[in-house]
């Protein structure tokens, strides 16, 4: 397979789970995200959103699905925020849930690969959150576009499920399946989906491996100065939830912030 053929593939999945997610935990979430004080952040997000200061701040967060955590951006002061994502149902849900929410966050249905010059220099902060990176094949590209996107001095924060996880399988515990520095991708063949896991996802979708060396070799190439690297015991994918009983457990999260220079 292309490297296109993957993404088309993983498009195609993410389509048939917006509606999945339609009818499940986005039913739920019309009434909350009306709230003035509606918000996705953890404690972990609300220490780092308090020492960027996102008032006046412009944001683009990367892979952002149906933004319910870019309009927290936006309910919390952003001045401006743009959401990409390659699945056009979860840019509409996004479009509609901005609308319900009363806030204005503009929506761009893109490959993140074909984001032009348009956006170039434009913004103060770039966001990226929970299984963003895993579907991406090149994050050499991918820290260059954040790179062109960023204005002078402008903040990267990830804040994502930890590479080691690549090395397990969640349905098998803890017991090493894949080697860390696996580069070919998985193939997710009708598997469970992560907020409702009742229901399988019948398209095949591709995840790609990446060590925690190619994030912060990212940062370093393209001149993304880290200003912040922690990493935690807790779960953010719900995948990986029960492996936060365990006594003896991997890292499960990281937090990163880079400042462009
Ligand atoms: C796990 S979701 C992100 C979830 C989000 N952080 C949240 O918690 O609501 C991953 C998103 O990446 C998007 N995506 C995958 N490949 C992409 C690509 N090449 N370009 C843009 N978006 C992509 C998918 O459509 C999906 O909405």
């Amino acid at each position: 397979m292309q490297t296109n053929d993957f993404i088309q593939a993983n498009r195609k999945m993410w389509n048939e789970t917006a509606a999945i997610h339609a009818q499940g935990y986005v039913s739920t979430l019309w009434e909350r995200i009306k709230a003035p004080d509606y918000s996705t952040f953890d404690a972990v997000e609300r220490r780092i959103f308090a020492q960027i200061g996102l008032a006046d701040k412009t944001v683009i967060q990367l892979c952002c699905n149906n933004g319910r955590e870019l309009i927290a951006i936006k309910k919390a002061g952003a001045k401006r925020c743009v959401g990409i994502d390659i699945s056009d149902n979860f840019i509409a849900q996004g479009q509609q849930l901005a609308q319900y929410a009363g806030v204005e966050v503009d929506f761009v249905c893109s490959n993140v690969y074909d984001i032009g010059a348009e956006f170039d220099g434009q913004f103060d902060l770039v966001y990226i959150t929970i299984g963003a990176m895993g579907w991406l094949p090149n994050l050499d590209a991918f820290f260059g576009l954040i790179a062109r996107l960023l204005k002078p001095n402008g903040q990267l924060f990830i804040y994502e499920m930890h590479p080691i996880l690549n090395m397990f399988d969640a349905s098998k515990g803890l017991v090493v399946d894949s080697s860390y520095f696996r580069v070919e991708p998985f193939a997710d063949e009708n598997s469970p989906d992560y907020y409702e896991p009742t229901q399988h996802v019948s398209t095949t979708a591709y995840w790609f491996p990446h060590k925690l060396s190619d994030v912060i070799g990212g940062c370093l190439k393209h001149k993304l100065n880290l200003t912040h690297f922690e990493e935690y015991a807790h779960d953010l994918s719900m995948v990986f939830a029960a492996f936060e009983q365990l006594e003896k457990k991997p890292p499960l999260s990281y937090s990163l912030l880079a400042q462009k220079q």
